[in-house]
């Protein structure tokens, strides 16, 4: 079966990307964000996962403000950098897995998470700048397929950090039901505290990012607690950004080994926040799933009848 291993999250300060393609690296102001992102190219490098599901936010590229999503499946076969203004980043375009988004969607949907399912999209920095912080910057192609799930933190009302959460659980139900062996990695992005504009523009709260990292590993229930105008109110306007790290949080073990974390102020006008989180090594089959569900007996029954027929509709598929 297809296994979530481990979570990555990671601020996509779009910045960061252009220092990248316009060959910044080495300038002394860019040197320590990147420095501190050389030993999560290495776990990652040495990770090899089969899949990355990212979790990010369009920033207004894909979507307008004619359409937005709360939950948005990439379910294509390839989603190109998106022009943000100055053209499309030069970055490889990012391949799918339609298959395994397919199975997710439908598992995700049955599981009573209404997600959008999208077939053509483009991927702005909310994807890319967090790919090239854990890929590099690869010249012709990234290293593996990509399932990306945009989260609205756009616009009012954003999803709630719990409802996030339980959408982590889902998603790993939905990876743990797809019965080829798959190492899945999932990310969240965005954050940490920032405001871009307005009289609080600038705003950086690295005690409240601090707590935020500390309680995402050890106790990421009491961070789905936290209200939206608490994110605004410590970390600034697109704090909420945050919420997409709840979903990361969500699909792995209670309990996990925090292998690296990351923090440094600012990049541009951000606290950029980095964190790699491992679910513990068991041998597959024996893995339980993610929390426990608080579901009423007919809810079990559906969902597993619903997977059930996934299983039937994949096997199907392979002969
Ligand atoms: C910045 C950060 C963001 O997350 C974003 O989407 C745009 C700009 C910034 O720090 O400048
Ligand atoms: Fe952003």
């Amino acid at each position: 079966m297809a296994r979530i291993i481990a979570g990555v999250a990671s601020s996509h300060v779009p910045a960061i990307g252009a220092a990248i393609d316009n060959k910044q690296t080495e300038e002394p102001y860019w040197k320590r964000v990147f420095s501190g992102f050389e030993k999560s190219k290495e776990w990652m490098a040495k990770t090899k996962p089969d899949v990355a599901i990212v979790v990010y936010n369009d920033h207004a590229s894909a979507f307008s403000v004619e359409m937005i999503p709360t939950f948005a499946l990439g379910c294509a076969a390839e989603f190109p950098p998106a022009d943000e203004g100055w053209g499309p980043r030069p970055v490889p375009v990012v391949k799918g897995h339609p298959a395994l988004a397919a199975h997710i969607a439908q598992s995700v949907i049955l599981d009573e998470f209404d997600l959008t399912i999208v077939n053509k999209m483009e991927v702005d920095h909310g994807l890319t700048v967090p790919m090239n912080l854990l890929f590099g910057q690869p010249k012709d192609a990234w290293p593996c397929p990509v399932i990306p799930l945009a989260v609205n933190v756009v616009m009012y009302p954003p999803p709630t950090g719990h409802r996030c959460y339980m959408l982590g659980k889902a998603l790993r139900r939905a990876v743990e039901s797809y019965p080829e062996d798959l190492k899945v990695v999932i990310f969240g992005t965005g954050g940490l505290s920032h405001q871009i504009s307005g009289p609080r523009a600038g705003l950086i709260n690295s005690k409240w990012d601090k707590s935020f990292l500390d309680n995402l590993s050890k106790d990421p229930k009491k961070l789905t607690r936290i209200p939206h105008l608490e994110y605004m109110r410590e970390a600034g306007a697109e704090g909420i950004e945050m919420v997409m790290w709840l979903i990361m949080r969500g699909a792995l073990d209670d309990k996990v080994d925090e292998v690296y974390r990351f923090y440094t102020v600012p990049a541009s006008n951000t606290a950029v926040g980095h964190i790699i989180l491992e679910n513990a090594r068991k041998a597959s089959g024996t893995r339980k799933v993610a929390g426990k569900s608080k579901r009423g007996s007919a809810g079990k029954s559906r969902q597993a009848a619903a997977r059930k027929s996934i299983h039937r509709i994949a096997s199907k598929g392979k002969r």
